[in-house]
């Protein structure tokens, strides 16, 4: 399906923010590099739009981006970026060509994944098999996801550094709780990877860069940025949780907005939509606004939700469907075609990814990833 920038519902991406939360958080990375986190379509922003902002950037551009899975790094090929790409995914038979015909980055942790690239590099032709491959080393800190266990990375680095096919360009950590309140489990898991970073210094180890900071480390743990950072909530303008401080200052990249698309008025005891959850009390306009469910508008925002409307917050009413949503206007003069913030800010009001998160015991990284690709991203400079 054509997906069409002509739709009224849109997510606005504001690239002006994008740029200003990225030169933050490099400005606080105080020298170390930035790898950009853009997987999953960068969080629901769109990739495309992204990396052509921060690349926009000139010097200050990011050194590297990072990506969950083989097939995003080919779509960020595919855009024409040149910087190096790490994918955060496992290698498998099926992908491993991808790594080579699109110069990505593997992240290697064991020797099943190892001889794959093995295989697949003995394939290739005298002159591309001559060429050293780069790979980053994930080492288990604690998160017991990906990579190696902190206490026998140093081995395994020891071998890949002395390789003939294959260079480490890089090792690094993930944090399971950089974000929290209590810091003991984040400095212990500091602890294990500076501990492995310096045990190779020590012995000449060529490790490449090292790099461990996601958005909380970043805004929690200056002492966790090595050679480069990691951020991608942060990017997008969001707090990795409501327990960080604000050391990075930061703003929403995306609005929700759409236009008022029909008005009526309900009468007290009349319902309003799938399973008649709203109850009108007294005489009141219900307006529908073209978005739903498919567009990533959760369920179960039913009833709680918010939006603003001519410089006034309105409840939204009855079902979320699929395609279509209500919200109550009392006998407020509102017109079709009049603009409808759901997400975002007019003046002194605004919705954010919290709102919506905290309705849905969520985090604001799932929300903006959920806005469904029928929703036409639009640039705003
Ligand atoms: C390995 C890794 N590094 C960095 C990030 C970025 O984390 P955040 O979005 O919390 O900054 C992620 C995202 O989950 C990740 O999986």
């Amino acid at each position: 399906m054509a997906h069409s920038n002509l739709r009224v519902s849109k997510a606005i991406i504001n690239i002006v923010n994008l740029k200003k939360n990225y030169l933050n958080l490099r400005r606080k990375a105080n020298g170390s590099k930035v790898i950009a986190v853009v997987k999953a379509d960068a969080y629901g922003h769109g990739m495309e739009i992204v990396v052509k902002a921060l690349n926009s950037l000139g010097s200050k551009k990011p050194e590297y981006y990072a990506v969950a899975l083989a097939d995003e790094g080919a779509d960020l090929r595919k855009l024409k970026i040149s910087q190096p790409i790490l994918v955060f995914d496992t290698v498998s038979k099926d992908n491993v060509h991808q790594y080579f015909y699109y110069k990505l980055i593997p992240n290697i942790f064991n020797l099943y994944h190892l001889k794959i690239l093995e295989n697949y590099r003995k394939r290739l032709n005298r002159r591309e098999s001559s060429i050293k491959f780069p790979v980053h080393i994930e080492i288990d800190t604690g998160m017991n996801r990906l990579g190696i266990d902190y206490n026998k990375a140093f081995d395994f680095i020891k071998k890949l550094s002395e390789h003939t096919h294959f260079f480490v360009d890089g090792i690094y950590t993930h944090f399971a709780t950089s974000d929290e309140k209590d810091n003991s489990f984040a400095r212990l898991q500091l602890k294990r990877f500076k501990q492995l970073v310096d045990s190779l210094k020590k012995h000449n180890i060529n490790y490449g860069f090292a790099h461990a900071a996601n958005s909380g480390a970043v805004i929690n743990y200056p002492d966790s940025y090595f050679d480069m950072i990691r951020p991608g909530i942060s990017l997008y303008g969001y707090y990795p949780s409501q327990n960080t401080t604000e050391s990075v200052t930061l703003y929403p990249v995306m609005s929700i907005e759409t236009e008022v698309g029909t008005i009526k008025t309900i009468y007290p005891g009349d319902t309003v939509s799938y399973g008649r959850r709203y109850k009108a009390k007294k005489q009141t306009k219900i307006i529908s606004l073209p978005l739903g469910y498919a567009d990533g508008f959760n369920r179960n925002l039913t009833n709680k939700a918010k939006a603003i409307i001519n410089g006034k917050i309105y409840n939204q009413v009855g079902t979320v469907t699929m395609d279509r949503i209500m919200f109550e206007v009392g006998n407020d003069k509102i017109s079709i075609g009049d603009k409808v913030i759901l997400l975002g800010k007019q003046k002194n009001l605004q919705i954010t990814a919290w709102d919506w998160s905290n309705i849905l015991n969520t985090i604001p990284y799932e929300i903006t990833c959920a806005i469904n690709k029928r929703m036409p991203r639009v640039v705003k400079n």
